[in-house]
């Protein structure tokens, strides 16, 4: 078990020992785990990472580690965090709704924001339920056309009440995210809803467009927002779509939503620090990463299943999904040899996946890791309480908390599996906090950086996602024709 100052814990005790990853695995791989700390420690420094190209084949710097220390000349700075002040100045007790729009790492690392901070019945409080904040969308995560009428339908809707209680029109802001500034999915999503937006006699309609800062080769989204001054915060250089979250995509939603972004950041601040000791027993991101690669390289364990336990978790397990996913599944490695690398992510959450997937888990091949995630302590509780004594079974469960089920459910399952062969691993998070979230996900982040390193591959580009583009795009001003 490794626990930090902070009470963040690793439980690796069923992923480590007698006939799961033994200490002679970790110790084979002591050089490579060498080599890999000291390429995060030139990361950190110069933000290079060997063999590292962008999508045009141009060296690229890997700026993700620089995100969480808040000064003057760095990625976040004081001044950036007063300009995010002002998006939130600006929307709280003033914008009714805002709809974030996004696609890949342009959108999940916003809900995960949205699903641990706010919670699925945020929209349905009141205005001062929710401190003034606006009501929170998402849109441009698929090209859905029922989905979107549904939310453009949802969005009149609200300006319609708004128009009649409050005798005004209703303010919708509409976020949209975009690095490359030109995604299909995001930016379809967002004329469709420009347009209709706009024609609508009780819409007051804002836009702000988090997109690429460079203005000598602007993107298509920073252009349109420079035309028609809408107001603009940053996908910097150096920081792909699965880090963004730590940038202004995600702090510009959580500044939407009233969320302590200092706080947030502090967490992935003191991770980073904990992740700079040499000593893998100690260092979270870099023992996670070996554990998880030896146990697909010496014992087959090539799925990754994350399974927090907790509905508004859930989005943790997609985010991480795509972290895993377009990070480490290579085809060829540094050198340009093909090693077709990488463990499949797959999605769980528990109690619920422990009534479907846990079958597969338990019994099937022996090919996975399963990575839970515990909440220690929940902010609100609830004693079963006994209402139908005369049913028996309901009456024994009552008296318990909900938070103790839900750990011991979660135990038991850790449990069978281990006594099953099945090798599995808990983070552990003391409270559901943007602090301790920050934690997390910068640890996984750091995480696959150092795995990258480990099975020499470039773990901050993503060549396949380029495939299907290339026949997309024809195809698409074919149907024009
Ligand atoms: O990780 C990535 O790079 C992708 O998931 C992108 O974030 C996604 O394709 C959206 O790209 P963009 O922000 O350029 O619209």
């Amino acid at each position: 078990m490794l626990q930090l100052a902070s009470g963040f814990t690793f439980d690796y005790d069923n992923l480590f020992g007698e006939g799961k990853v033994t200490e002679a695995d970790v110790k084979s791989y002591e050089a490579d785990l060498k080599k890999a700390h000291e390429a995060m420690k030139v990361m950190r420094e110069k933000g290079f990472i060997k063999a590292h190209l962008s999508k045009d084949g141009d060296p690229e710097k890997v700026l993700f580690s620089e995100l969480p220390y808040v000064e003057e000349g760095h990625l976040n700075s004081p001044s950036s965090l007063k300009h995010l002040q002002k998006l939130t100045d600006h929307v709280k007790n003033n914008i009714d709704a805002v709809v974030s729009l996004g696609i890949g790492g342009s959108y999940l690392g916003n809900r995960v924001l949205f699903d641990t901070y706010c919670g699925e019945f945020w929209n349905d409080k009141t205005d001062e339920e929710r401190g003034g904040f606006p009501r929170i969308y998402f849109s441009g995560n698929n090209i859905d056309p029922r989905r979107t009428k549904d939310l453009i339908d949802q969005l009149k809707r609200l300006a319609g009440v708004i128009k009649s209680h409050k005798k005004r029109k209703g303010k919708i802001l509409l976020l949209v995210i975009s690095k490359s500034g030109g995604t299909l999915d995001t930016m379809s999503n967002f004329m469709v809803m420009y347009d209709a937006l706009l024609k609508e006699e009780n819409i007051e309609l804002e836009v702000v467009a988090v997109t690429d800062p460079n203005e000598e080769k602007p993107t298509l989204l920073k252009k349109l927002a420079n035309e028609k001054g809408w107001e603009t915060y940053s996908v910097p250089d150096g920081v792909g779509g699965r880090f963004s979250i730590f940038c202004e995509v995600g702090l510009s939603l959580a500044a939407c939503m009233g969320l302590d972004i200092e706080s947030f950041l502090k967490g992935a601040r003191d991770m980073d620090e904990a992740c700079k000791t040499e000593d893998v027993w100690k260092n979270p991101a870099m023992l996670n990463a070996v554990l998880k690669f030896a146990a697909y390289k010496k014992h087959g364990r090539s799925i990754e299943v994350m399974m927090p336990y907790g509905d508004y978790l859930k989005s943790v397990s997609e985010w991480y999904i795509q972290l895993l996913a377009e990070s480490l599944g290579k085809q060829y490695d540094k050198d340009g040899k093909e090693v077709c690398y990488g463990r499949t992510p797959c999605v769980a959450v528990g109690t619920t996946d422990m009534h479907s997937q846990t079958q597969q888990h338990q019994e099937g091949m022996l090919d996975k890791v399963v990575q839970f995630i515990k909440i220690k302590k929940w902010a609100n509780d609830f004693v079963i309480p006994n209402v139908f004594p005369e049913a028996q079974k309901l009456a024994d469960i009552s008296g318990v908390k909900m938070s103790d089920a839900l750990e011991v459910a979660r135990q038991s399952n850790a449990d069978a599996l281990a006594s099953n062969g099945r090798y599995n691993a808990c983070f552990i998070l003391p409270e559901l906090t943007m602090y301790h979230l920050g934690e997390l996900l910068y640890m996984l982040a750091m995480s696959v950086a150092y795995e990258g390193e480990l099975a020499n591959v470039d773990a901050f580009n993503q060549p396949g996602v380029e495939a299907y583009k290339r026949i997309m795009g024809p195809k698409l001003q074919e149907l024009k024709k």
